[in-house]
Order: C-alpha cells, then sequence, then structure tokens
C-alpha cells in the first residue's frame, strides 16, 4: 500500500506499508538503472559499506529497500542553514561521506558517479549510501570529493558562509585523514561547479520557453528553498 511519494528526480521512490512495516519502494524508469543499482547492492550485500539492507527485487524494474529512519545530509544542511541544528552535525555527516567514499572506492573499484547530498542519510552515529544507478568505472577519489563539493555549494543558499565553512573543513578532512590531494580536488570541484552552473541555466531557459515555473522542477529538492 503506497503511503508517501519520497522526492526523487528520476524514479518513482515511495514510502510504502508491508505487515505494518514501513519499506522504500523504489521503481526505475529504465532497466539499465535497475540492473546496475541491483549489481551494486550485490556487491555491498554483507560488506561493512554501510547502505540499506535490499528485501526483493523484482523484474519489472522494481526493488524494495529497508526505510532507513534518518535526515538526507541535504535534509541536515537545509536544517543548520536555519539555524535549527548545530553546524558540527554536518561537518561530521560530510566527514563521515569522504571515509564511505573510499570505502565504497576500495570494495566496489567503482566510483559513485552522483555524489548528492540527497543519496547519504546520517542518523547522527552511521551515515549510509543509497542510489547506485549512476556509478562508473573507478577515478581518483578526489573526483567524487570535488563533485560533493560542487554539489554543496550550489544548493540554495548558494555560497553560503555555512558553506564555506563546510567546504573548508571537508577538505581538509580529505586531504590530513585519507592524504588526498588537494589541488586534484580543487580540479574536480571547478569542473563539477560548471557543470552544474550550466544544467542549471539550462533547465532555467527551458521553464521560460515553455513557461513552466514550478520551483521544484529540473535540480531543485523537494523541499522549498533548497536546491538539493
Ligand atoms: N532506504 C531508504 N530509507 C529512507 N529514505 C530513502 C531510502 N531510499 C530512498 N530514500 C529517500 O528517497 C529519495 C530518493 O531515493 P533515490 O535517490 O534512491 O531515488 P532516485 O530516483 O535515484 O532519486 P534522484 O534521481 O532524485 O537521485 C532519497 O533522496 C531519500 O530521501
Ligand atoms: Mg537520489
Amino acid at each position: 500500500m503506497k503511503w508517501q511519494e519520497l522526492y526523487s528526480r528520476r524514479n518513482k521512490v515511495s514510502l510504502v506499508r508491508e505487515n505494518g512495516h514501513a519499506i522504500v519502494r523504489k521503481q526505475f524508469i529504465d532497466d539499465e538503472g535497475y540492473e546496475k543499482e541491483m549489481s551494486v547492492y550485490e556487491i555491498l550485500d554483507g560488506s561493512t559499506v554501510a547502505h540499506p539492507r535490499v528485501l526483493k527485487g523484482y523484474a519489472d524494474n522494481c526493488m524494495y529497500f529497508e526505510y532507513l529512519d534518518a535526515p538526507t545530509v541535504c535534509d541536515l544542511l537545509e536544517q543548520a542553514e536555519a539555524g535549527q541544528i548545530d553546524e558540527l552535525v554536518v561537518r561530521t555527516a560530510y566527514e563521515k561521506m569522504v571515509d564511505w567514499l573510499l570505502a565504497f572506492n576500495r570494495l566496489t573499484h567503482l566510483s559513485m558517479g552522483d555524489v548528492n547530498a540527497r543519496n547519504f542519510l546520517f542518523d547522527g552515529h552511521t551515515l549510509y549510501g543509497i542510489d547506485f544507478e549512476s556509478t562508473c568505472a573507478v577515478g581518483p577519489l578526489e573526483v567524487d570529493i570535488g563533485q560533493a563539493l560542487a554539489f554543496l555549494m550550489s544548493y540554495y543558499p548558494e555560497d553560503s558562509l555555512i558553506k564555506h565553512r563546510l567546504y573548508d573543513s571537508t577538505s581538509h578532512y580529505a586531504t590530513t585523514r585519507h592524504h588526498l590531494d588537494q589541488a586534484r580536488i580543487e580540479d574536480s570541484y571547478i569542473r563539477e561547479r560548471q557543470i552544474l552552473t550550466d544544467r542549471r541555466q539550462h533547465l532555467k531557459k527551458g521553464r521560460t520557453s515553455t513557461g513552466n515555473e514550478n520551483p521544484l522542477g529540473g535540480i531543485q529538492g523537494g523541499k522549498a528553498g533548497i536546491n538539493c
């Protein structure tokens, strides 16, 4: 029984109730995404790389997951911007994201490909990764970190003071704790930021020409006010 739609740009994701338990149903729009995500979850199964348990997968491009009762890192960022939670929580979440990406790389030999803050959930202790449709051949980890930072700085309000501090603490953590290369992170950040800016302008133009002013369209998030 469908209960609540969860925000998704690409697929249909909803919270459903089964035998009194909340579970997540993800209906993929194509075979390719479904097969890729299934294959990554098979590698993650039983590993220490935190992820939701797969409950079942169906041939009709649908997967079911354990529901994780935790906010996304994007939700946390939004709460920190509104002064509702301590910024330190988001700082910890981003540091754990760096650890998670490194562990994911080592286990799967893949790069996550879509390091959007909505693809990570943090319960205050454990950071979980979800959404593996965009995984691709592994490149240097600095590329993923640079992309995560480009997403971070692009969420509304763009380039805020909090975001600058999070940028600095995350890249400091990646370079000191994991000895990643600062210049490579910055190169990736600049490249990914330009891609996001171009995509946003392209979407804006599309909206103007179609007259569609839906504030939640395109790469803007399902929650008013933040571009996640
Ligand atoms: N197991 C889960 N537990 C709790 N929430 C979840 C779970 N899986 C997904 N969600 C929520 O649903 C949203 C969409 O899930 P997911 O990213 O897998 O779908 P998607 O179609 O790939 O979305 P997008 O294209 O927007 O990245 C997530 O951002 C998260 O808020
Ligand atoms: Mg997603």
